[in-house]
């Protein structure tokens, strides 16, 4: 069946449905180049503006899913399951989740990302471990995944092709928030991906996509039902994102708070998230009864950390890089830490070279923020709130004045800040 994207775009404009074969078509033509960016951008801002229902925003997830390659793990002895964060500062967590939950029999196919903007990329921070790859072939993903159980890998270029196309061309006509697009944007590579069971953690906050409870409450519906209309045991976690996860920030620093993690130690709240995502995860793929904190205290969730880094070439005891320069801010004043705004230290962290401004950049893996407070912490003019670093010098100048404006003190205490703030399935 044929149609003219024109028509599909004014459909859309005037507020009425689209077909199945419509939504197809569309998907389809796009892909292949019939459909060009122009339209495909109008489409874009037609649906961010009058929004799809949910059979709509289904039928674009599978349009988008059948554009490229789809991979299966019936074949392994183990269950699998697999977690997507919607993106934050300090957003860490897939490090240590991983072998965690592949230390409890759960194999972890997690196919990630680089870094675009404020929120850091999984690979990017993978990447300081020196001789750690991030592509491997099918095959390699199926056999790390079958002996070690836990895999990080980039995604490959025939998963969800359509969507790799789309979101270009959203990130730059304004057309990212829409809820449909996110969703099937975020689905599609996971349901293609494979996982039977999938826990998302949606942010809420200055740092997230997300700002507010009630919209992140409508992107975690809309993914919940997406997966579980495909069969995939889904559920999703709300999280706050209004001030970093612990206390690193930066792909190296990240990388060395998750080991810390995987230690038996690190801050509470990186500990608590990965604790929580761990049992939501084990539980979805039918593991229950179990404290997942266990195997962080035991050491066996940094063996499988250990064999999952060295099995992709990397060297779990090797130095990480660090940054040539660095910079301490001190507070002016006592009292307790009332504000440390997740965006303004993302985006200080970002312009100090720990994320990238365009796709070819490369990211400096030293660069990064180290805090020494959280919110509600006590703190005494003179002592230092954060290290800024970067190999860049000249990038500290307007760095300071965004992580500095990013804190604020009062005289009085502050309640201590609620990590989880929901949970829809
Ligand atoms: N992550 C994705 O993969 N897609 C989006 O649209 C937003 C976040």
């Amino acid at each position: 069946m044929s149609f003219s994207a024109v028509e599909l775009i004014i459909k859309k404009r005037e507020r009425f449905e689209l077909s199945t074969e419509e939504i197809r078509w569309l998907v389809a033509n796009y892909t292949s180049g019939v459909v060009a960016d122009e339209q495909m951008s109008a489409m874009a801002m037609a649906i961010l503006l009058n929004g799809m229902n949910r059979r709509e925003v289904k039928d674009l997830t599978l349009a988008m899913i059948d554009s490229g390659e789809r991979l299966e793990f019936d074949g392994l002895a183990m269950p699998t399951a697999d977690k997507h964060s919607t993106g934050g500062v300090g957003d860490k967590i897939t490090l240590p989740l991983a072998p965690l939950v592949a230390s409890y029999g759960v194999a972890v196919p997690q196919l990630s990302g680089r870094g675009l903007g404020h929120t850091g990329g999984t690979l990017d921070k993978l990447e300081a471990i020196p001789g750690w790859q991030a592509s491997l072939s099918n095959t390699e993903l199926y056999s790390q995944l079958a002996e070690v159980g836990a895999v990080i890998c980039a995604a490959g270029s025939g998963l969800a092709p359509a969507d790799r196309k789309l979101y270009s061309l959203r990130d730059v006509t304004g057309t990212v928030e829409a809820i449909p697009l996110i969703a099937s944007s975020i689905m599609s590579k996971k349901i293609a991906e494979g996982t039977k069971a999938l826990v998302l953690d949606v942010k809420v906050g200055s740092g997230a996509f997300m700002k507010t409870l009630d919209r992140a409450t409508e992107l975690a519906q809309t993914l919940v039902a997406l997966g579980q209309d495909a069969g995939v045991n889904t559920s999703a976690l709300l999280t706050d994102m209004s001030t970093p996860l612990g206390l690193k920030i930066g792909n190296a620093l990240e990388v060395e708070e998750s080991v810390e993690v995987l230690a038996g130690g690190g801050p509470a709240d990186v500990i608590e998230l990965t604790v929580e995502l761990a049992r939501e995860m084990l539980s979805q793929a039918g593991v229950t009864g179990v404290d997942p904190s266990e195997n962080l205290r035991n050491g066996k969730a940094m063996d499988k950390w250990r064999q999952m880094i060295s099995a992709q070439g990397g060297n779990p005891d090797a130095e990480l890089p660090k940054a040539k320069h660095s910079h301490q801010i001190l507070a002016t004043e006592s009292g307790f830490v009332s504000r440390l705004d997740a965006l303004e230290v993302g985006v200080a962290s970002w312009r100090l070279g720990a994320g990238r401004e365009r796709k070819e950049d490369a990211v400096q893996f030293g660069a990064g923020i180290e805090l020494n407070v959280q919110i509600g912490s006590r703190i005494e003019a003179g002592q230092p709130l954060m290290t800024l670093f970067t190999d860049t010098e000249e990038k500290f100048a307007r760095a300071i004045e965004l992580a500095g404006g990013a804190v604020e003190i009062s005289n009085s205490s502050v309640a201590q800040r609620k990590l989880i703030l929901g949970r829809i399935s």
